[in-house]
């Protein structure tokens, strides 16, 4: 039996439900399996599928399409997800197969990058390599002081005195001021999702709840912060129930409205036993100072997967630079060697992580070839060349280590590939000035 790729359709939704729910072994009736359901018939478009010689799907995953933005530019991620193959025919190769086709598939679609979560055995020889996920957590249990022990409860359950007002979110007043604020709060933020400045009038709006964990902060008349969070019943367990902050962004230079609005959700939900909070707010400063500020004491949790892992993967490297080079010509004009010409390469020697005691893993598994790029930096304009040529910077790095340089999680200068490097305080000004530390998104890389 042979089998092939294509994207979904309509006709396939049916096949595709009964493949990722026998694939996954979801239960009828379970929030999974009204889930799988929803993607398969609603979003199944999103979809490629593996179909055997009679077109039948016997294998499928979900991709979404995820502009990230690189300060004023943006690079396309493809973020897969809900692999799976037919139960009686996992452990053949199709499984190999799709993902394969799918890497090749996804290049052709002029993907830059793609993430996914799973078995680093397994993902590694598409070329994915481990990659950090970050979240912002609020624990609301008890906390100590020495011998005093105040309860989760009785620190929480008054949301405060503001300067401002906390009052239901209503989308025909506040759908605009919520799409600014956004706007402000993440436009040019390195590794959050591509923001729009304008929103079109929800047609017809939800009218505000008071029930809902959903709210917007104003002073006088102003709008200046908004929250939406929800309880995850797919995270809560019988011990812990667990929220999250689907969505905060407010105001600069208007800290309290942080501070009102985290502390508004955490006087509605702390009386509910072990509670936990999860989100993917930016590991900003301001926003941890404007958080600790309102009396919120919460922790920022870096995950360092290993064997199940987040996964990233570099698709085409020039693509990406190109896609960046507007990005990396303004960082460059602004900076101290405005004036430097020179050559700088970045190179992968492989795609895919593989283990220092075991480098088999990978080789055996096709993991795909390297690729090498220069950034040709003459007259305060960069530009891409993908040729060899002559150069003055050679950087070997792994994928992980570029994806942390591209949105900013970490300097290039700071990343292990430059430790052996003695660079010159020119040379560390120009790396500084490409690939510098930034304010950065979380979430939509891991
Ligand atoms: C994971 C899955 C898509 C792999 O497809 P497949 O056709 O069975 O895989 P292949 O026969 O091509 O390769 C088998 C490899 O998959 C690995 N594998 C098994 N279960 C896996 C899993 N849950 N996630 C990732 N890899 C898995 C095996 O370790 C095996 O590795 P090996 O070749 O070194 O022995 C398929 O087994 C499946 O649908 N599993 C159930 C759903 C699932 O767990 N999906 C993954 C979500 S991340």
């Amino acid at each position: 039996m042979s089998y092939r790729l294509r994207p979904a359709t309509a006709a396939d939704a049916q096949e595709m439900f009964e493949t990722q729910v026998g694939a996954f072994g979801v239960e009828e009736g379970t929030l999974r399996w009204g889930a799988s359901r929803s993607y398969c018939f609603e979003r199944t478009e999103q979809h490629v599928v593996m179909v055997d010689e009679s077109d039948r799907v016997v294998g499928l995953l979900h991709i979404h399409d995820h502009p990230i933005q690189v300060g004023t530019c943006f690079v396309r991620k493809a973020d897969v997800g809900h692999v799976g193959i037919r139960p009686e025919l996992q452990g053949l190769g199709v499984g190999t197969q799709m993902m394969r086709e799918t890497v090749a598939w996804l290049g052709e679609q002029g993907y830059h990058l793609s993430r996914l979560g799973g078995l680093v055995h397994f993902y590694s020889r598409f070329g994915y390599e481990p990659f950090p996920r970050r979240f912002v957590q609020i624990d609301l249990q008890s906390v100590r002081g020495g011998g005093r022990h105040i309860p989760g409860t009785e620190l929480y359950s008054d949301p405060g005195e503001w300067p401002g007002q906390v009052r239901a979110y209503d989308e025909s007043r506040d759908y605009a001021e919520r799409a600014r604020l956004r706007w402000e709060f993440d436009h040019g933020r390195s590794g959050a999702l591509v923001v729009a400045r304008e929103c079109d009038a929800p047609t017809h709006p939800a009218p505000p709840d008071t029930e809902a964990l959903c709210w917007v902060y104003e002073r006088e008349g102003q709008v200046l912060g908004f929250l939406h969070a929800v309880e995850s019943p797919l995270e809560s367990t019988e011990r812990e129930t667990v929220f999250t902050i689907s969505e905060m962004v407010y105001a600069d230079a208007f800290p309290d409205a942080a501070g009102a609005l985290v502390r508004m959700l955490l006087s509605r939900i702390c009386d509910r036993g072990q509670v936990r909070v999860t989100s993917r707010l930016p590991w900003d400063e301001a926003v941890a100072e404007a958080l600790q500020l309102a009396g919120v004491a919460h922790s920022r949790l870096e995950m360092f997967q290993a064997v199940a892992s987040n996964m990233i993967l570099v698709i085409d490297l020039a693509s990406t630079l190109e896609a960046i080079s507007p990005e990396l010509n303004r960082r460059v004009a602004d900076s101290l060697v405005a004036d430097w010409s020179g050559a700088v390469e970045l190179s992968f020697p492989m795609r895919g992580k593989c283990r220092i005691d075991d480098p088999t893993q990978v080789t055996a598994g096709d993991a795909l070839p390297g690729e090498a790029c220069q950034l040709v930096i003459a007259g305060g304009e960069v530009t891409v060349d993908a040729g060899p040529g002559p150069v003055d910077l050679q950087i070997e790095l792994t994928q992980a280590q570029f994806v942390k340089a591209l949105f900013g999680i970490a300097a290039l200068t700071e990343l292990p590939c430059m430790r052996g490097m003695r660079l010159s305080p020119t040379e560390r000004g120009v790396l500084d000035a490409l690939f510098p530390r930034t304010k950065t998104g979380s979430g939509p890389w891991g």
